[in-house]
């Protein structure tokens, strides 16, 4: 064995106390040397591997990590879960007791600045929130420029990217007095522009906030009123909902969340940052799915077709997949899909049994005893039984990506603001393996 070249690190007391090395010993075999790396938390730090070289001007090691597979970017103290045994915390708390005993507002301050609110707290953020849920009228003329057809993703993503420009002092990032404020416009607004997109979709006017409802009446009540009839949102649908924006509102580093750090590692505005964010999420692989999953039950049509489609998605060899259902990092269940099938049958008793609920039920029966599904770890996700209530609710299919874009604005944020304050924070900048050509000489045109 070579000299044993260390790289800079601690060791953990617990480790220290029991007399074992938390490091990882690495022999590279070109050179013959040795080489010690710490592990923290479970992790070693890819830049220590850069000390690995086979001569002085060679690069050193990097990780190869196509989709950020085994990679953590970043330390958070946000959103826990541990896949295998399907568990999902926010700051600690069981998702399932914040679905149960708390209002989404309460759970986005929890998110945001780490502990449930006290009274007064909560108070001073619900009003907060309140206050600012109307939007600019010359923002909603950018809304009104939409073609009628426009997915409202679509028009989401650009009306908060537009927003930027209504509130350029949120350009100054690392102010947290003026961070707060921008946190306050967008977790607001979003409702409000999420409904004038269904407004516009459908052709009908806009209807503006209420100050006298809560957050997820005042939404529905946006989205369902009209000139000629009042709408009084029931109280079960307005729960129902409310619990869906606790479930859909953070989940530590997933794609859109990866968006919304990576373009703020540049220090860009939050409004640019999480229109980036939403395009991600906008994804048919990520929250797109719940539109998709409706998609495919109409498509199956019947109970009696169930067997052939499933059928078709192992035969498609991944080409097909049943669209809600396995996840990245959950493989054994996922923790909000639990809540939410039991939360249907619920909303169902006031709206009447979605005729889709049969071919899901029938589908996620026989995928949960096919070989293909089990071996795989395939089970139902977030987004499986979601869009049945969305659906349920008078929601059309276009608009359900944009129900998970509302809540999910208060992880984002709180992500956002965690990078920010981060002292290990830089503008993020993945490497590459460079596999293209080498150098060669340039061909004139009439020379190719
Ligand atoms: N239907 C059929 N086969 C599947 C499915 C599925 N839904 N998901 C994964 N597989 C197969 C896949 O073909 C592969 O098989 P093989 O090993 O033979 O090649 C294996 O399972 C592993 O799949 P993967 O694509 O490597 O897994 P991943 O961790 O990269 O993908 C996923 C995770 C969520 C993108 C994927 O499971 C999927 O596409 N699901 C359907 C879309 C969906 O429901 N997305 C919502 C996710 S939850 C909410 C959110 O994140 O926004």
């Amino acid at each position: 064995m070579g000299t044993v070249e260390t790289a800079k690190g601690e060791e953990t007391g617990a480790s220290a106390a029991e007399g074992r090395k938390d490091a990882l010993t690495i022999k590279d075999e070109r050179t013959g040397r040795v080489y010690e790396v710490p592990i923290k938390h479970g992790t070693i730090r890819a830049m220590d591997l850069r000390q690995i070289k086979t001569s002085p001007d060679d690069f050193g090691l990097m990780t190869y990590d196509p989709a950020f597979m085994n990679t953590a970017h970043c330390t958070s103290r946000i959103t826990y879960i541990d896949g295998d045994k399907g568990i999902l915390q926010y700051r600690g708390y069981p998702i399932d007791v914040l679905a149960e005993k708390c209002t989404y507002l309460e759970v986005a301050y929890l998110l945001l600045y780490g502990e449930l609110p006290n009274r007064k707290q909560y108070d001073e953020w619900v009003h907060a929130i309140t206050y600012h849920t109307m939007i600019h009228e010359s923002l909603k003329k950018v809304m009104d420029a939409f073609n009628y057809d426009a997915h409202p993703m679509g028009m989401l993503i650009a009306t908060v990217a537009a927003m930027s420009t209504f509130y350029p002092e949120g350009r100054d990032v690392h102010d947290p007095a003026v961070r707060t404020k921008q946190v306050h416009r967008l977790i607001a607004k979003m409702p409000t522009i999420a409904a004038f997109a269904y407004k516009h979709s459908m052709g009908m006017p806009y209807v503006y906030p209420s100050n006298d409802l809560d957050y997820t009446s005042n939404f529905l009540t946006m989205l369902f009123k009209t000139p000629a009839e009042n709408y009084k949102p029931n109280p079960t649908l307005v729960r129902a909902l409310d619990i869906l924006f606790i479930l859909h509102a953070d989940h530590e580093q997933n794609c859109g969340t990866n968006a919304m750090r990576g373009i703020g590692s540049a220090h860009t505005d939050p409004y640019s940052a999480l229109a980036g964010a939403a395009a991600a999420l906008y994804g048919p692989l990520h929250g797109g799915a719940n539109e998709e999953v409706l998609k495919m039950l109409a498509e199956i049509g019947s109970i009696s077709r169930v067997p052939e489609f499933i059928k078709e998605v192992k035969e498609g060899k991944g080409e097909k997949r049943l669209m809600g259902f396995g996840h990245r990092v959950y493989k054994n269940f996922d923790p909000r899909a639990k809540i939410i099938k039991r939360m249907a049958e619920e909303v169902f008793e006031v709206t009447g049994r979605n005729p889709l609920l049969d071919i899901a039920l029938e589908l996620e029966r026989i995928a949960l005893q096919d070989d293909y599904f089990v071996k795989r770890k395939l089970y139902p996700n977030v987004d499986f039984y979601s869009g049945l209530i969305y659906q349920a609710i008078g929601l059309p299919t276009a608009a359900f990506t944009v129900l998970f874009a509302i809540p999910r604005t208060s992880g984002w944020l709180a992500q956002w603001g965690e990078l920010l304050e981060d002292p290990e924070e830089k503008i993020a900048r993945p490497r590459q393996v460079y596999l293209g050509a080498s150098e060669r000489p340039f061909k004139a045109m009439d020379k190719r």
